[in-house]
């Protein structure tokens, strides 16, 4: 498929070159990194300090949907730049209330509250849910997620987070938070009115193992969510803003959420987190409830416009859907033919394979090859192309993943 004119993958013998990264045994060791350093990116590939180029199917573990260097983006930065870069929320600015006002009217949201990340936005979403709770009463406080779940890191975030690996040596986590099987007669022997403030759930479980929940399955929740006055939060930090080829994943389901969290993508790089909120939780929000001081401002807010404009284009969630479809069945086709593959699930631009043998191993055998891809669990390949990934970059991914299997 003409992939050596692209010059894709490390140079034989200069794997070793980038151990010499200045000041990398400062950095503090909570992620295995390859042995690699980035410096550079152009459109879908990220070029390393020796000139490699490798095919981004990471894009930042579902961040840099607009891949890298994007014309846009870049000008919306520099315009942004010479504006206000930080201000107080003690004070109004134009950007954030205009992506408020535009994420409301894109979405079921009355309300909006900016943060920094997905885990923060989900924290937020917790306390936004048990604040409406309590104006039930005050035993109306307990969270629930599922199996399978990630929400994040910080303390309640951690607590709704089904990995024990990542929970245990921080014990104890934040209270009333527990995990209930993706099963709906399950749910329905936990979920109390008089006791469950919120059940959280992602759309699509992404570092779960990219597993698509049921769309029968999630509106039976919402169904008893609502029965029993619970609020549902849907955590889209790494399913939404386009990846399942709709802006939200829960617009493919027939449902309307209470609460939705994003993250990621909503700033195509630059740290940013929302939670979106109905009008009845809204309403139990008094000044004070919560706050952060970078949340919205007026820089990042102002690059966010510009990226969810372009996520919302019609045209860039349709490819996202019909070029998904596509890629999916050649991911089917690929197992066949390879028969390395045992199984394959996703939706859009996420998409999961659970290949023979661990996934860091063939992560980083892609990586050698000149393709990122990542992890999720221990024998789940996770593919995450940035959204502007075409059918022949898309299809350049399955030659260089069919090489490596
Ligand atoms: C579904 C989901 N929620 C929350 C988070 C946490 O986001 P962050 O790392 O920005 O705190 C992640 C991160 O991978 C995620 O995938």
């Amino acid at each position: 498929m003409g992939l050596p004119a692209l010059n894709i993958g490390p140079t034989p013998g200069d794997a070793a070159s980038n151990e010499g990264v200045a000041g990398r045994d400062a950095v503090l060791g909570t992620y295995k990194r390859g042995d690699v350093e980035m410096v550079r990116g152009e459109g879908v590939y990220l070029i390393d300090a020796d000139g490699n180029r490798y095919l981004d199917f990471v894009s930042g573990i579902a961040v840099n949907a607009l891949g890298y260097s994007d014309a846009g983006l870049v000008a919306t930065m520099k315009a942004a730049s010479e504006g206000l870069l930080h201000v107080s929320n003690l004070y109004w600015t134009a950007p954030a209330a205009r992506l408020a006002a535009t994420l409301v009217k894109r979405s079921f949201a009355s309300k909006v509250f900016f943060c920094n990340s997905g885990a923060e936005a989900n924290e937020g979403a917790f306390k936004f849910a048990r604040r409406w709770a309590r104006t039930y009463g005050d035993a109306k406080r307990d969270i629930i997620a599922l199996r399978g779940s990630f929400h994040g890191r910080l303390f309640a975030s951690l607590a709704a987070t089904d990995r024990p690996g990542y929970r245990m040596p921080f014990r104890p986590l934040a209270g009333g938070v527990s995990i209930a099987e993706r099963d709906i007669d399950d749910i329905a022997n936990v979920l109390s009115e008089d006791t469950t403030a919120a059940l959280i759930l992602e759309p699509v479980q992404g570092e779960g193992g990219v597993r698509v929940l049921d769309a029968d399955f999630v509106r039976e929740v919402r169904a008893l969510t609502k029965a029993r006055n619970v609020a549902l939060i849907l955590d889209e930090v790494q399913c939404g803003l386009g990846r399942t080829g709709t802006l939200f994943a829960y617009q493919q389901l027939d449902i309307e959420p209470d609460i939705v969290a994003l993250a990621k993508p909503i700033a195509a790089g630059l740290p940013m987190g929302a939670v979106l909120v109905n009008e009845a939780i809204a309403a139990a929000i008094k000044p004070g409830d919560h706050g952060t001081t970078f949340g919205g401002g007026p820089f990042v807010a102002q690059v966010a416009e510009y990226v969810v404009e372009r996520l919302s284009d019609p045209s860039l969630l349709a490819a996202v859907r019909d070029n998904g479809a596509w890629f999916g069945a050649q991911l089917r086709e690929l197992g066949r033919r390879t028969g390395r593959i045992r199984g394959v699930r996703g939706v859009g631009y996420i998409w999961g394979l659970d290949v023979m043998g661990t996934a860091a191993h063939v992560v980083s055998e892609a990586m050698a090859a000149g393709l990122l891809v990542c992890g999720a669990g221990e024998y789940t390949v996770r593919i995450l192309p940035p959204l502007v990934a075409t059918r022949e970059e898309l299809s350049q991914g399955i030659a260089l993943l069919e090489q490596v299997l």
